[in-house]
């Protein structure tokens, strides 16, 4: 029995919190993170890849040349050379980026909940694609919006199927054209044009989420929705449907929580207004690291070794897939990023098997996580950047059995 002194707080919060709950995989994490266990659950980068020694001494070089002022408050916007920095690599023939275009963020997950915050109000149709990001679910979710789910095959969302929907007149389309998680699948660049017409037509906003487009470890690199669609103004850079989220958390590190949104200046505009209620500004110290970092030309040499790496574990995961896992299972084929979808058998769920490949100990995410409407329940996440390709060899065999055992 509650005494009376004690508070009843699930009476005093609001409303809209009823829709909020923690993150499946975050939770899964906690149990993953023992170190007898394989996990390809998270969307971790390789932690033994970070260039601790390399970050230690940008971080001397930024205390010994900005001294307090890198620790100090700073604007809302972001620093203005990393916004300059931003604005010069997402600049080319087709668009012309400005540093008013630019608004840095605590991680890409922060432009996703403040775009959420500037553009939805309650019963607004959102386009997603289906199987979807998590966190995109939990920051939009509370607002109260109707998610409008969209199959995705090989080539990504089915822009086709999209055509239907826009009778409902959705407010904005959330999607993730390369290496989507969780599929890890591609948006075509025919599928590209004809969402960029199709948004023009019917004036919708489209959120372009990009934390994965460096890492491509074969095929040819696509323009992106923003380059697509944008129009250039001279001294007021360009105008665009598409608002564009970037991160340094895949090609950095994630522990900066340093990302950005690019787009025309009324959305910059809104959302600083935004962020600043939210948080201030994003940290002083990450952000001169990640400028000393990019602007000395530390991506260059870096990408690579992480493209390397990541490249050798996506095809040590494919070529295990195949070996170990029933004939019966299929599985997306990602040209980079950090994941890939296996389908089993309808009778399979992933999510009542946890358990079992736990105990075995392999890790990944039940697949139905990511779907709305109930589905995927017969699919599965794998991680295939953080775990080293012999691991790798090892927990798809692991799995494998567990999965043979069931299937056949
Ligand atoms: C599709 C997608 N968008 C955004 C994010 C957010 O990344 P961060 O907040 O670490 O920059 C993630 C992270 O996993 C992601 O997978």
């Amino acid at each position: 029995m509650r005494s009376q002194l004690e508070m009843d707080w699930n009476k005093c919060f609001a409303l809209r919190t009823a829709l909020m709950r923690r993150s499946a995989v975050r939770e899964l994490l906690k149990v993953t993170a023992r170190p007898e266990i394989i996990s390809f659950a998270g969307g971790l980068p390789a932690a033994e890849l970070f260039p601790v020694e390399r970050i230690k001494k940008a971080l001397t070089a930024v205390l010994d040349r900005a001294g307090g002022q890198a620790l100090q408050y700073s604007a809302t916007e972001g620093l203005a050379d990393l916004r300059a920095w931003l604005a010069r690599q997402f600049s080319n023939s087709r668009l012309q980026v400005r540093s008013e275009n630019v608004l840095i963020t605590t991680g890409g997950q922060q432009a996703l909940d403040l775009i959420g915050r500037i553009l939805l109000e309650e019963g607004d149709r959102v386009i997603l694609e289906n199987p979807t990001y998590l966190g995109l679910l939990a920051a939009w979710r509370p607002a109260g919006v109707k998610f409008l789910p969209v199959a995705c095959d090989a080539n990504g969302l089915r822009v086709e199927d999209c055509e239907l929907l826009l009778k409902q007149k959705p407010r904005a389309i959330y999607c993730v054209p390369n290496f989507q998680n969780p599929q890890g699948t591609t948006l075509s660049l025919a599928r590209r044009k004809r969402l960029v017409s199709l948004v023009r037509k019917h004036s919708i906003a489209v959120i372009e989420d990009n934390p994965y487009g460096e890492l491509r470890y074969s095929g040819r690199a696509l323009p992106n929705l923003l380059e697509l669609d944008a129009r250039n103004q001279g001294a007021g850079g360009f105008d665009s449907r598409v608002i564009y989220t970037g991160t340094f958390s895949k090609v950095l590190m994630p522990g900066l929580r340093v990302g950005w949104v690019i787009a025309s200046r009324a959305v910059i505009e809104k959302l600083t207004q935004a962020k600043q209620a939210a948080d201030l500004h994003t940290s002083t110290l990450s952000q001169y690291l990640a400028l000393e970092l990019v602007g000395q030309g530390f991506l260059e040499e870096f990408l690579p070794v992480l493209l390397e790496n990541y490249r050798e574990r996506r095809d040590a995961m494919l070529a295990a897939l195949g070996k170990y896992f029933p004939k019966t299972a299929i599985w997306t084929q990602p040209e980079g990023g950090m994941f890939l979808l296996v389908t089993l058998p309808k009778h399979v769920n992933t999510g009542a098997l946890l358990p079992a490949a736990l105990k075995r100990g392999v890790a990944y995410v039940p697949g139905e996580a990511f779907h709305l409407n109930g589905e995927g329940k017969n699919t599965l996440r794998l991680n295939c950047s953080n775990a080293r390709p012999d691991q790798i060899e090892a927990g798809i065999t692991t799995l494998g059995s567990l999965l043979n055992e069931i299937c056949t």
